[in-house]
């Protein structure tokens, strides 16, 4: 029988993963399910006959898709697909798909949750600020930076973006603010929003000279990627920046450092949030089963990633 594999080292929220099991269940297809694996070996042995794989974060690199002999397909239920090898899933004849969109408002909403926790001095009692009337710079326009957009004017922010694939027109359509480079978004926002993919090109590419324009009180709040942030330049703007606050989703290689130096303008979540709601979890994780089940039976390949 056809076998797809729920491998998720951050579990879905059970209703989701009862919905995955329904679709793969009505396809007439058998679920297997892999949480909070501690081991890589667990993975490896449970990839060992499975023809699909549904994954969140869980690192697929060529060990993996070797040891899957069976594996046609591998969904990222999620927008970033940088923890899987698409060479290696090339190479082996395996379509890579993402589940673009599904839980992108949750990433959006725990923003402002960071956001807010920021303002408000990580709620130590002192007098804090508003969102409202502050400028908005959203670095990267996709399906994040549309609903922090969104999510931006309910607060009463400007609202900034900067995003070199999308058109100034498009943007703006939208009532938001399109500038023309990333030195000018940052230089004008006093808040910035990161929701940049990490490749070759984005990583470490949020450096000193980058941050340092920020206006006085500025602060960087990271949903996205801790790849893309150059760590040491971040210790040294911080060092320098004392007006300044950095507060992400996703802990630093440097996390104990720099909660001793700035405990009062650094704050990091223990384990990535953004997309960890019931609803995300069910809209990506029923997403992922749907494209597996249209691919095997139909040959759908909308949202391949790799080629
Ligand atoms: C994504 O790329 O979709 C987000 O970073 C969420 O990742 P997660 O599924 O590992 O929480």
């Amino acid at each position: 029988m056809t076998k797809i594999l729920v491998a998720t080292d951050k579990p879905f929220a059970k209703i989701a993963v009862d919905g995955i099991g329904k679709e793969i269940e009505n396809a007439g297809y058998e679920l297997a399910l892999l949480e909070k694996y501690t081991e890589k070996q667990q993975l490896l042995d449970a990839v060992a006959d499975v023809d699909a794989l549904i994954v969140r974060s869980d690192i697929i690199d060529s060990e993996v898709i070797a040891a899957a002999k069976n594996l046609k397909i591998v969904v990222r239920a999620g927008a970033g697909f940088d923890n899987i090898d698409l060479d290696a899933a090339t190479a082996a004849g395996v379509c890579v798909m993402n589940t673009p969109g599904q839980n992108s408002n949750a990433v959006a909403e725990l923003v402002f949750g960071l956001l807010v926790y920021a303002v408000r001095n990580f709620f130590n009692g002192s007098s804090g600020t508003e969102l409202k009337d502050k400028r908005l710079g959203i670095h990267a326009y996709g399906n994040v930076g549309r609903n922090v957009a969104r999510i931006a004017r309910g607060f009463g922010m400007e609202i900034y973006a900067y995003d070199p694939f999308i058109k100034a027109e498009d943007i703006e359509k939208e009532g938001v603010k399109a500038v023309g480079s990333v030195e000018e978004l940052y230089a004008v926002c006093n808040v910035v929003s990161l929701h940049i993919p990490a490749t070759a090109e984005t990583k470490n590419s949020i450096n000193y000279q980058l941050l340092n324009r920020l206006p006085k009180g500025g602060i960087l709040v990271n949903t996205a990627r801790k790849e893309v942030i150059n760590e040491q330049e971040m210790i040294d703007f911080l060092t320098e920046r004392t007006d300044c606050k950095y507060i992400t989703d996703i802990m630093p290689a440097n996390h104990a450092q720099m909660q001793e130096k700035f405990a009062d303008r650094y704050f990091s979540t223990p384990k990535k949030m953004g997309a960890q709601t019931a609803e995300a979890n069910i809209n990506a994780g029923i997403a992922a089963a749907q494209q597996i089940v249209d691919f095997l039976k139909n040959g759908n390949q909308k949202f391949r990633v790799n080629k």
